[in-house]
Order: C-alpha cells, then sequence, then structure tokens
C-alpha cells in the first residue's frame, strides 16, 4: 500500500455500501444478484476495508445456528496478494461468537482458506446452459406443485436433516430470494425435495436444491428449468452423478467448481440429500 494512502480499517459494510460492494463484485467478474447481498448486509454481520474512502475488499457472514458461512470474499485486484484477504478473513472469524465456519471456496480464495485452517470437505460443480434442452412447458410433473409459506417447516425439517443442523435463517433466505419455488410430495403429501429458482445476471440460477432421492431431485430440478427461455446456471454437488449426467443430457455444461471447505465442528448431515446450495455465499 502506498505511504499517502489511507487505510481506516476494517469496519462495517453496512447497507449503504451496497452499490460499492456491487461494483467490487462486478470488477471481479461476478455475475450480480442484488437480492442476495441485501439479505445479506440485513440480516448478516458483514466487514469492508477502506483505503481513501473506496471500498476496495468485503466480506460477509450469516449465522445458522452454531455454524457461520463466510462468503462474497473480495479485494479489488489493484490490491491483491497484500494479505487483505487473509485479515478479513481472521477479522469476520474473530467477531462471531461461534467455533464452526463452512464456505464455498472459489480457486482463488482456496488457498488462502487452507493457509487459515479450512479443509476440503466437498466439491460444488457449476454448470451452464445458454438454452434449457428440457422437457416442455407443457410436460406434466404430477407430484410436483408450487411451493408456498406452508411449506417452509416441512422444507426446514428436510434441510436440517440434509445439512446436520438448523438453518432457519437460510430457509428463510431462499424464500425471500427465489423468483419460484417448487416442492415434489409423495402421494400422501409428504414432501420427498424441494428447490428454488432466481434471477442471476441476465439468466437463472437455480439453487437450492434438496431432496431425499436423485429422482425427486431431478423432478424438482426439470419443473424449475421447464419453459425457460432464458440461460441457467446450476450448482450441483459432485458426488451426484446421476443428476450431473441428468444436466449434461438437458443442454448444461460444466464452467467452474468451489470447493466446500470447514473450519471447527460442523456437522456433516445427510450429504446424500443436498443436491444443490442456495449459493456460493449462504451454502
Ligand atoms: C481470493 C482473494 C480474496 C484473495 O485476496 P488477497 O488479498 O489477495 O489474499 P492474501 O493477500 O491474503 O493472500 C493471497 C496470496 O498473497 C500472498 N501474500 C499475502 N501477503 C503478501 C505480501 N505482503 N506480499 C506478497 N504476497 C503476499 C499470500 O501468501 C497468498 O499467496 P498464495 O495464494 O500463493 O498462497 C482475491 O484474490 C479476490 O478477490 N479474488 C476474486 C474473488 C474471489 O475469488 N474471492 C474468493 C471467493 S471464495
Amino acid at each position: 500500500m502506498h505511504a499517502s494512502e489511507k487505510l481506516t480499517g476494517i469496519q462495517e459494510l453496512t447497507r449503504e455500501a451496497l452499490h460499492d460492494a456491487l461494483d467490487l463484485a462486478r470488477s471481479r467478474g461476478w455475475t450480480i444478484h442484488e437480492p442476495e447481498w441485501k439479505a445479506l448486509l440485513h440480516q448478516g454481520a458483514c466487514f469492508a476495508l477502506y483505503v481513501d474512502d473506496e471500498l476496495v475488499s468485503t466480506i460477509t457472514t450469516i449465522r445458522q445456528g452454531d455454524v457461520c458461512v463466510l462468503g462474497m470474499l473480495l479485494v479489488k485486484d489493484t490490491y491483491q496478494r497484500r494479505g487483505i484477504g487473509t485479515s478479513m478473513m481472521r477479522h469476520a472469524m474473530a467477531r462471531l461468537p461461534v467455533r464452526s465456519f463452512a464456505l464455498a471456496a472459489t480457486s482463488m480464495g482456496a488457498p488462502v482458506y487452507r493457509r487459515i485452517g479450512f479443509i476440503p470437505r466437498g466439491r460444488i460443480i457449476q454448470l451452464h446452459a445458454d438454452h434449457f434442452d428440457g422437457p416442455s412447458a407443457d410436460i406434466n410433473l404430477p407430484s410436483v406443485r408450487p411451493g408456498c409459506s406452508h411449506d417452509l417447516a416441512a422444507m426446514a425439517s428436510l434441510d436440517t436433516t440434509a445439512y446436520g443442523w438448523p438453518r432457519g435463517e437460510a430457509m428463510a433466505i431462499a424464500m425471500q430470494i427465489s423468483r419460484r419455488m417448487v416442492v415434489d410430495t409423495s402421494q400422501d403429501g409428504q414432501i420427498l425435495g424441494f428447490g428454488g429458482i432466481r434471477d442471476h445476471g441476465a439468466g437463472s440460477l437455480v439453487g437450492p436444491l434438496t431432496a431425499r432421492s436423485p429422482s425427486a431431485a431431478s423432478r424438482v430440478l426439470a419443473a424449475l428449468c421447464q419453459g425457460a427461455q432464458e440461460p441457467i446456471t446450476l450448482q450441483i454437488w459432485a458426488n451426484h452423478h446421476e443428476l450431473l449426467a441428468w444436466a449434461r443430457a438437458h443442454g448444461f455444461q460444466e464452467t467452474a467448481s468451489l470447493t466446500y471447505m470447514v473450519h471447527g465442528p460442523v456437522p456433516v448431515g445427510t450429504g446424500g440429500y443436498q443436491f444443490a446450495p442456495l449459493s456460493g455465499a449462504l451454502c
């Protein structure tokens, strides 16, 4: 950092800084989803670093019970490799009253987290389709219907089984930021799976996607994507070969991968039920 630059120290990232944070994210090539940032700024503890009144780094955190999910770690490209990313992580972790942390790391972030003591626990494959080559809008999926607030308790219960700890905040945010949520149900009305789709840049992003079986997951995914005219991005946990094959067969191609990393005693849950996270920043 140049001697004349005024580093104001790490401070709270406030809602008023939303537009600066979005600009920083855009400058790093990230696709913007404003409602997700808004939810994090309203409901999480978020931090910022300014130099000469310019926002040069952000990090968001959202507490989900005893686990805190860290996200949106961004450092302006001209300030990289000076220890800012590491300091932001240490600052955020020291201020949160939990011992367990989780995050989804890009290939740039993973070495920084590894040095701080995070260990990899899974991989998320990102896929993209400019045109969804799937079931046309008139194909009937009888067990799938729109999800609504009455389903929240049953969805939250399935989510707790999937992840291993209650993540009420993540479920509430999923309801809040999704354009559409759907549930797959058994004949007696039990929820077998659920998922959401939301705006993502010029297209849409699917997540969360949680289900008791790969077949329920693919029905939910088909219903979410059905009739889409816009590009769609998926983030699927890498252990789900069947769903990945389904996605590839319907026009999706792999574009990137994220590493799910944990620090401290983060429960394992029923990994087979987790098909897609809500997002990188919310896991
Ligand atoms: C990933 C990211 C946040 C890292 O930020 P950063 O401020 O560069 O991180 P740090 O400086 O703490 O560490 C990065 C590297 O610089 C090195 N470094 C730290 N201080 C240094 C210094 N004074 N001189 C030289 N190198 C230094 C670190 O050892 C580390 O090296 P390594 O990657 O070879 O292991 C930043 O590159 C970024 O915003 N990338 C785009 C968005 C992204 O992918 N974010 C992660 C989301 S999970």
